[in-house]
């Protein structure tokens, strides 16, 4: 199973300053000096945390694989084909939400899909899906020629008594050989962390997981006595 960073969370303390540093740039490149399988950035429409400069750079700098996150709008799709990610993952995006809070329905956006997946396709990029373990979303994916889906895993990472995680699991565990079966690459994200993640990766065949929060959470910790230790050597 691959692991691609998902560093938006880098972005977003940047921008609370208005200033340059954090620089989401320099996490991807020392994310892949430390073996992650790609970068994953979400260049939202309010442009809260990633900006367009931070996908070009990108585009030009990392040398693993870059997955541009988006909603399926004009503009967006636009960028996207001008840059050239080398995966488009389309999620729902809604101006209030804290983070992506689920699935898109692929079966109510059918064409809209369709149109972007045929851009995006005709610009060289694979497309993708962000959805739910449902295998009816899966079937519409698979229609409209979706090379990847990815699953949300918030779910699973949000259950709170075990019953309640492994029914989530079983659902994934059935969408990934649905999956499989129809053709499509499988993805999964949302919530995965240090301690769901060893129950997750025992569901075969998944293609790779994306993850950010957990890990740049985590960073901030096992760096901090270090950051301190350098300020009281030029303090003192
Ligand atoms: N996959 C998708 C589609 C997402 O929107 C996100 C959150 O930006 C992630 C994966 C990563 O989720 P988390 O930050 O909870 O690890």
């Amino acid at each position: 199973m691959r692991f691609s960073l998902n560093v938006d969370h880098i972005a977003t303390l940047r921008n609370s300053r208005g200033e340059n540093e954090p620089d989401p740039v320099t996490a991807a490149l020392l994310a892949e000096q430390a073996g992650v399988d790609g970068i994953v950035v979400h260049l939202r429409e309010d442009r809260r945390h990633i900006n367009e400069r931070d996908v070009r750079l990108l585009r030009e700098l990392i040398t693993t694989k870059l997955d541009l996150e988006m909603a399926a709008t004009d503009e967006i799709i636009k960028i996207a084909c001008d840059v050239g990610p080398e995966l488009s993952t389309i999620v729902p995006e809604r101006r209030q939400e804290l983070t992506t809070e689920g699935g898109i329905n692929v079966i109510d956006n059918i064409n809209r899909l369709k149109d972007a997946i045929t851009d995006l396709h005709n610009a060289e990029i694979l497309v993708s899906l962000f959805i739910e373990p449902n295998l009816d979303q899966i079937d519409a994916a698979a229609e409209i020629n979706s090379d990847f889906i990815e699953i949300h895993t918030g779910v699973f990472a949000n259950a709170i008594t075990e019953e309640e995680q492994f029914d989530e699991l079983d659902k994934i565990r059935t969408a990934v050989k649905h999956a499989k079966k129809l053709g499509l690459g499988v993805n999964a994200g949302h919530g995965l962390d240090y301690q769901n993640i060893k129950i997750f990766r025992e569901i075969p065949d998944i293609d790779e997981v994306s993850i950010g929060h957990a890990v740049i959470a985590r960073a901030v910790f096992t760096g901090l006595k270090e950051a301190v230790q350098e300020m009281m050597r030029l303090i003192k």
